[in-house]
């Protein structure tokens, strides 16, 4: 059999935390089934490319990466190429058929196929599964963690999306919502402290509607986080992402009342313009939005609030432009992802908006948001010196050996001189300095 000789496999990963998450439930399929995973890509046997479609750019540079792989295997034929992830259904046609550069194309539901369809190629066949699920959690899967520092992981509780923002592409590429067992997700979080992990991100596209029923119970997220948190007080708890028209009360007092659950929200806000919001279909306003972000502040003092902005667009004026620089200034965020409107197909948006905002402008007024943001970031930042924080090291610092880094409960970056304590650890750190990005502080 030619598969037995296939041994050696690599991912590399592209997209958001999920798709992190998700290689690592690749890679613990296939180590499984008699493949070993290499990190170095030169002596992978098959190298998978975990995709993403979410902008243009991102797909590009998933080509780009792809004809370097090409180039590969003309000086080594029995490479194997496979795709995975985001970009899998929308274009496996173009890629494998026209461009040659594919042997192997999965979508993100269908990694328990994965041995098969490489039997499959084996036989010198090429292999096709882009099938997306309704049930599909990989609930019963310990993944592999790649590329970790032994600290902090993340634990997929949620697939799919089904609020169909106008501009996502991720409901067509991810499909159907689903929310995967609760004890499941407990247990996988236990599993990584005893092996020393202290933190873990739980992940999905808007976890405030998890939602798992067993028996006559009904667990919701806030449900979920205090039962994660209940595994250890040693156990730093942060989930991504809130969706802002339904973060509960409940939640943020959950929360507020459970140490280990991390003071840190990221409530993506797109736009702080009325229209802007209503054509993206986010199903809330700014004054809804504002009102959330007046909770968060009462209920859980010194959380830190981050988000995700969209500039240009459909349609965006400077009047709606300038809702958004002032709705960013209101909050006062503590970080943010910023991005220039890319119109995806298969989106309402696409389908019956104008992508009509000249691109000099869209660049324009993200260099704005942008900017602002850094002000803020820097400003917030300041307000940090002098105060002491729990900082969990998860290592070597890259600017000097001598360096620590860790975070703080509100996951801000403090680099600090070297002890004894290590990785995995807790120290206490006063912040004696700060940049736009990183805290500066001494152990205490
Ligand atoms: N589910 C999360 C994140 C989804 S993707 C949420 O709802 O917040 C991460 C971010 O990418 C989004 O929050 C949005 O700001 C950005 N994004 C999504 N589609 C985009 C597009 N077509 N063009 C530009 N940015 C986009
Ligand atoms: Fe995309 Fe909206 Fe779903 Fe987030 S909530 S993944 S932005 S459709
Ligand atoms: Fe990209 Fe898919 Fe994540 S489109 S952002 S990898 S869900």
């Amino acid at each position: 059999m030619i598969v037995k000789n296939i041994k050696k496999i690599h991912i590399e990963t592209y997209g958001c935390q999920m798709n992190i998450s998700d290689s690592e439930i690749v890679a613990s399929i296939l180590t499984s089934n008699g493949y070993t995973y290499t990190e170095d890509v030169l002596s992978a046997d098959i190298i998978f490319v975990n995709t993403c479609s979410i902008r243009e750019n991102a797909e590009d540079r998933v080509r780009k990466r792809l004809q370097y792989f090409k180039s590969l295997r003309k000086k080594r034929p029995e490479l194997l190429i496979g795709l995975l992830g985001c970009m899998a259904d929308r274009t496996k046609t173009a890629l494998m058929e026209e461009e040659q550069l594919l042997d192997l194309v999965a979508g993100p539901d269908s990694y328990r196929h994965l041995p098969q369809l490489l039997e499959q190629v084996g036989t010198g066949r090429k292999a096709i599964d882009t099938i997306l699920s309704v049930d599909e959690t990989y609930a019963d899967i310990t993944p592999v963690r790649l590329d970790s520092n032994g600290v902090s992981a993340f634990i997929s509780i949620m697939r799919g999306c089904e609020n169909y923002c106008s501009y996502c592409v991720v409901p067509s590429t991810r499909g159907q919502e689903r929310s995967r067992g609760a004890a499941s997700i407990v247990r996988e979080t236990r599993d990584l402290f005893d092996k020393g992990y202290r933190e873990v991100t739980l992940l999905g596209q808007n976890v405030n509607s998890y939602s798992w029923k067993t028996g006559d119970e009904v667990i919701t997220f806030a449900t979920l986080l205090g039962r994660v948190a209940a595994v250890n007080p040693l156990m730093r708890i942060r989930f991504a992402t809130s969706h802002p028209k339904d973060i509960s009360d409940e939640l943020l007092h959950t929360i507020s009342g459970t140490p280990n659950l991390c003071k840190a929200i990221h409530l993506p806000v797109q736009s702080g313009s009325n229209h802007m919001l209503d054509l993206m279909n986010r199903k809330y306003t700014r004054e809804d939005y504002m009102e959330r972000i007046s909770a968060i502040r009462k209920i859980i003092p010194g959380c830190a609030i981050t988000t995700d902005i969209i500039a240009g667009f459909c349609d965006e004026t400077e009047a709606d432009h300038q809702d958004t620089l002032s709705l960013m200034q209101w909050v006062g965020y503590d970080s943010a992802f910023m991005f220039k409107y890319s119109e995806r197909p298969q989106t309402l948006a696409a389908d019956t908006m104008t992508d009509n905002v000249p691109e000099e402008i869209k660049d324009r007024r993200l260099r704005e948001i942008i900017d602002l943001q850094q002000q803020l970031s820097l400003a917030n930042n300041k307000t940090e010196v002098g105060r002491i924080y729990e900082i969990l090291v998860e290592g070597k610092s890259k600017r000097s050996d001598n360096q620590y880094f860790g975070r703080n409960s509100q996951n801000k970056v403090a680099v600090f001189t070297k002890t004894e304590t290590g990785p995995g650890e807790y120290v206490t750190v006063k912040i004696t300095g700060a940049t736009s990005a990183t805290l500066l502080g001494e152990v205490v």
